[in-house]
């Protein structure tokens, strides 16, 4: 009797090694996949054939005024520093942004700086680059959910909150408009958290009003001047200031008011210092607009990009939740504009010339 229950303990001991060994090897074998995980180490020698470093640029648009000089700018930087970029621009379609980003994979660039159309669909893109060895930067709008290496942008809450600051001391009181950037923008929400950073406690009194408030699909001027005209139906044109997330929604507001004859008697705030909106302020139909030196942008990005594709250490000293992780960021500070210091900003710096302005 006592040999057969040794015997049946050596059987259960075995038995319960071997699940455990099974066990553990299964644990040792799911470690060694998360090791596998873990970002695999940078792509070896990154100089091109040519001994260049090579950056790949996905943007989502050049609709605006600014992604033209962002592109532009962005190209001079990145050649001042001995480095080359393959720049493709997606013009707001997100599979075409995938893809591209896909090609530039495939053609061995050294590091991914991206502009996303959408802040969630790009997630996927920063995952295939990390997949590849790639670094990831994302450029004036924020990746959501997504290891994405660095972000670089102006602060883009002070945008709103400068916006916001410039309308109520001239408005203080009364009906106000808000039209809201393109939803998908990540800086769309960061826009109008700044806004409403200035506006809630004047809400709470119940001094303003916000009678109309509404995105803007893709930020296409058409979709704000569409919005603006309901605003105007909607409240008999009772409207006392408006604020719109860019300049080329606030021209659409701008269209919508000239139509009601109210163009330059209801203040309206933009941003990206556009040529038109330059004009617009000097002439008087718009209030102000938020001027962002992409020169000291690019610039910023450029340098980041060569340091982290040559796999060095960068200096970026805040952090930004993407949803995900804290992204090491860099933000820079935005400029109020308006009549009283265009010369010494946006003329000053050459962003727009005197002649233009002041046609
Ligand atoms: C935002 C950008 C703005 C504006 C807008 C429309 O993300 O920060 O400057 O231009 O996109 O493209």
């Amino acid at each position: 009797m006592g040999r057969i229950i040794n015997k049946t303990r050596i059987i259960l001991l075995a038995l319960v090694l071997a699940i455990f060994t099974s066990a553990c090897e299964t644990e040792v074998a799911k470690v060694s996949e998360i090791e596998q995980i873990k970002p695999v180490p940078m792509k070896e020698n990154v100089k091109d054939s040519d001994g260049k470093i090579k950056i790949g640029f996905s943007m989502d648009t050049l609709q605006e005024e600014r992604w033209l000089r962002d592109r532009e700018l962005f190209k001079k930087s990145v050649e001042a520093l001995g480095a080359e970029v393959e720049i493709l621009a997606a013009n707001g379609d997100d599979a075409l942004q995938i893809s591209q980003a896909e090609t530039l994979i495939s053609q061995g660039i050294d590091l991914l700086v991206i502009v996303p159309h959408n802040a969630e669909a790009t997630a996927a893109i920063v995952h295939r680059a990390h997949e590849a060895g790639i670094k990831v930067i994302a450029y004036d709008r924020l990746v959501k959910n997504a290891d994405i290496d660095l972000y670089v942008s102006f602060d883009n809450e002070q945008v709103g909150e400068m916006q916001a600051k410039a309308i109520t001391k001239l408005v203080p009181k009364g009906n106000y408009v808000y039209i809201g950037g393109a939803i998908t923008d990540n800086n769309a929400l960061l826009f109008k958290k700044g806004v409403f950073n200035v506006l809630q406690p004047l809400i709470d009194k119940g001094d303003i009003k916000i009678v109309y408030d509404q995105w803007t699909i893709d930020w296409n001027p058409e979709n704000a001047l569409a919005n603006m005209e309901a605003a105007l139906k909607a409240n008999g044109n009772q409207i006392d200031a408006v604020i719109a997330a860019n300049d080329a929604t606030a021209g659409g507001v701008i269209h919508a008011l000239t139509a009601q004859g109210l163009a330059g008697k209801i203040p309206v705030a933009g941003q990206d210092a556009e040529l038109a909106a330059a004009q617009r302020i000097v002439e008087g139909t718009q209030t102000m607009t938020v001027y962002k030196p992409i020169q000291s942008l690019t610039e910023k990005v450029a340098q980041l990009a060569v340091n982290l594709a040559k796999g060095e250490n960068i200096d970026a000293n805040q952090k930004v939740n993407n949803g995900k992780i804290e992204v090491p960021s860099v933000l820079l500070a935005p400029i109020a504009v308006d009549r009283f210091n265009i010369d010494d900003t946006i003329i000053a710096d050459g962003f727009h010339s005197r002649v233009d302005v002041y046609r």
